[in-house]
């Protein structure tokens, strides 16, 4: 087994770092938000899951204050809409470094749709969308206790928009659904096939 601490990689080894191909695949949080003037914005954040069942609990984390964390400290809102292989290029098209305020949905030629509950939009084509309203804003420290400049946003879900298409017998077709999930290096996954297996009683 290779062993080494972080800050001491081998270059030669391993030139990109590894830790994203091994935590992986990760959901993706395509996340909507919105600024208190309006402005609409869109983004996959890889750093995402469910954390917590009842309530529903979503986090995503950014490395680096970038829009979504800006908006979220204004409007305490978002929509995570849920990225398949259909959309995987507006997904990537919506990751784009784009000035303050520009709206990524017109950007990656997606259409929005306003959500029920909360102000920023969902995807339309995604066949599923959470509604969530922000919990808290937590910035990341090291080890030491050292602040860092990564910004960890936690929602709870209010709306749930599901594509009836894939209801099947009470319950949702995930794997028809085609969702993507990002691995290492420029990998991706996509989920077409589950197996299923209980838990000890
Ligand atoms: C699939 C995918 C996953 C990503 N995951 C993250 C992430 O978890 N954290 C992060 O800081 N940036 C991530 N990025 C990069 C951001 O999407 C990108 O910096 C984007 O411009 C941020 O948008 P915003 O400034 O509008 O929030 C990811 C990009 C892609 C394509």
């Amino acid at each position: 087994m290779l062993f080494y601490e972080p800050a001491r990689r081998d270059k030669s080894i391993l030139p990109h770092d590894p830790i994203k191909a091994l935590i992986a695949p990760r959901p993706i949080g395509w996340v909507s938000t919105i600024s208190s003037k309006g402005e609409i914005n869109l983004a996959p954040y890889s750093f995402f899951n469910q954390i917590h069942s009842s309530p529903a609990i979503l986090a995503f984390a950014s490395d680096g204050q970038k829009d979504s964390i800006t908006n979220l400290m204004q409007i305490g809102e978002f929509v995570w809409s849920l990225p398949t292989l259909a959309q995987k290029d507006a997904m990537n098209a919506t990751s784009a470094t784009l000035p303050y305020g520009r709206n990524e949905f017109e950007h990656a030629g997606l259409a929005m749709a306003d959500a029920r509950m909360v102000r920023p939009k969902r995807v339309v084509g995604a066949p599923a969308a959470l509604e969530c309203r922000l919990c808290e804003i937590i910035r990341l420290k090291d080890s030491d206790g050292r602040e860092l400049d990564g910004w960890m946003a936690i929602g709870e879900v209010v709306g749930v928009h599901i594509d009836e298409t894939f209801i099947r017998a009470g319950r949702v077709d995930t794997a028809a659904m085609r969702p993507i999930a990002r691995c290492g290096y420029h990998d991706y996954a996509v989920v077409d096939e589950l197996f299923e297996m209980r838990r000890p009683a």
